[in-house]
This record gives C-alpha cells, sequence and structure tokens, in this order.
C-alpha cells in the first residue's frame, strides 16, 4: 500500500485537482485507489460528484468505523471524505497529550486493501497537515508556475525535514509544476529554476487547461469531462510515473 500525500502549504497550486485526477488515472489502471479527503473546504467528494456522509472528522473522532467511511466513488476509486467536520478532529488532535502527531495514524492503522492511498491536504501548516506527514511515506509538491513559485516552497521543505528529523521514511517522491503554459516565458523561466534547485526531482508539468477546471462543476475527473485533453494526457503521464516508482 503506497500512502501519499499531495501538500505545499501554498493555496490554490493544484493539490486537490493533482490528487483527484492521478488518483482517477490511477483506478483506471486497475490499482486499487483510496482518496483521502484532510481538508475542511471538502473538495474531494464533490469533485467526483459523491455525497460525503460521514468522513474522515468522524473516524479520527472515533463516532465511525474504518468501513463506515469507505465510499466507493468510481470503480477502483474510493473516497473518505473531509470538510468542515474536521475542524472538530484538530481540536481533538490539540489537546491530545502524548504523541498528537500520531492520531490520524492511529485512525488508519487497520485500512487494508489499497494500492494506493492518496491524502489531500489543507494549504495550511496545521495538526492534521502534520498528522498527515507522519502517516505517509511520500510526499508529491504541486508547485504553481504561473505566481511566485518558489517563494514560499524554501520555508516549506525546511518544515518537512524538521518532520523527517522524526518520521523515518518520509521522503519527497516529487514536485509537479502546474499551470504550465508554454506561451508564457516566465512559466518556462520558472519550470528551469524549478529544475535548478531541485535536480531530478521535478516531475513532468501539468499545462494550464481550462477543462481541469470546469470538470469538478460537472462532479466529473479529466477522463470523464475531457478525456482528450491536455489536462488528461498530464494526470496520465503522472499516474504512470508514480506507479513505477514503487
Ligand atoms: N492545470 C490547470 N489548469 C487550469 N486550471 C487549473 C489547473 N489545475 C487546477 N486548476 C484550477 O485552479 C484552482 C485551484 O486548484 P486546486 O483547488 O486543485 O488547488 P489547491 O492547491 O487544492 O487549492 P487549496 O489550497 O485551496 O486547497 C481550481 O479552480 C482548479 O480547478
Ligand atoms: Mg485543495
Amino acid at each position: 500500500m503506497r500512502k501519499v500525500a499531495f501538500t505545499n502549504a501554498k493555496g490554490g497550486v493544484a493539490k486537490t485537482t493533482t490528487c483527484v485526477n492521478v488518483g482517477a488515472a490511477l483506478a483506471r489502471r486497475g490499482h486499487r485507489t483510496l482518496l483521502i479527503d484532510c481538508d475542511t473546504q471538502g473538495q474531494v467528494t464533490k469533485s467526483l460528484g459523491v455525497r460525503a456522509g460521514e468522513g474522515l472528522a468522524e473516524l479520527v473522532q472515533g463516532e465511525a468505523g474504518l468501513e463506515d467511511v469507505q465510499i466507493e466513488a468510481r470503480e477502483n476509486l474510493f473516497v473518505i471524505a473531509g470538510g468542515g467536520t474536521l475542524s472538530g478532529a484538530k481540536r481533538l488532535i490539540s489537546r491530545r497529550d502524548m504523541r498528537s502527531e500520531l492520531v490520524l495514524s492511529e485512525a488508519l492503522a487497520d485500512l487494508r486493501g489499497y494500492d494506493f492511498v492518496l491524502l489531500d491536504t489543507a494549504p495550511s501548516w496545521d495538526v492534521l497537515n502534520v498528522n498527515c506527514l507522519f502517516y505517509v511515506e511520500e510526499l508529491l509538491i504541486p508547485v504553481s508556475m504561473e505566481v511566485l513559485a518558489l517563494q514560499g516552497i524554501g520555508d516549506f521543505l525546511g518544515r518537512v525535514r524538521q518532520v523527517q528529523l522524526y518520521r523515518e521514511g518520509l521522503r519527497i517522491s516529487g514536485i509537479i509544476p502546474t499551470f504550465y503554459d508554454a506561451r508564457v516565458r516566465k512559466s518556462a523561466e520558472i519550470l528551469e529554476q524549478l529544475e535548478q534547485h531541485f535536480p531530478g526531482a521535478v516531475w513532468p508539468a501539468v499545462r494550464y487547461n481550462s477543462k481541469l477546471s470546469e470538470a469538478p462543476g460537472f462532479g466529473q475527473h479529466i477522463f470523464e469531462y475531457a478525456k482528450k485533453s491536455n489536462g488528461a494526457a498530464d494526470h496520465a503521464r503522472l499516474a504512470e510515473r508514480l506507479a513505477k516508482g514503487a
């Protein structure tokens, strides 16, 4: 069971988009995949058009069991919902005196039967995010090529390194350039800088593609909404890369 978090403390860099669409691509390749929404925005279920019942919050708070919270969204693609109720789960984590960083890992300890468990995380650095880093083994870090990409990423990676001191086996599998636009010179320049800073760690980019922003509104992933789009091709490529790196 590969456990991967899509994470970056910066907002709007396509964490949710890559998590959902890489997950959909893995499921289509025949990998049994679970998406866990660790964000109070609760966008994973909405993006896939499934109704959220009991989810991660209830699981962490001991009000629901693992069997109650796994929703089958598509063939091979399952979801544990996030959403506003996670605020309560964060309070519970904050109140724990000992090993509060392991609350999520304990709640998910009996999870079985998946090839991939993908976590969509919130744009913050809070107790739940730290719990995510203690649960997964791999991090994928989407970085937007539209804005000042490198700003903040150094700080974020510094914090990840702090966690790595205590969490053996946590590694950064890749940095995913997102919102890449070949027509804009800045996009190529930022990508080049990223490759210089992180040699060998930069994965193939996800191009800017309006279909990717439209699909969630229809409750569809990109392979349903626009399977011939650049967005579909780019996420299929990322899934292939992820699957290869076992
Ligand atoms: N490659 C892309 N091309 C065009 N639009 C995109 C692309 N990737 C994501 N988007 C859109 O950009 C917005 C931000 O993406 P997304 O919600 O995935 O980011 P996020 O990092 O999860 O944000 P947050 O930090 O709020 O959780 C969304 O409206 C999404 O549909
Ligand atoms: Mg998000």
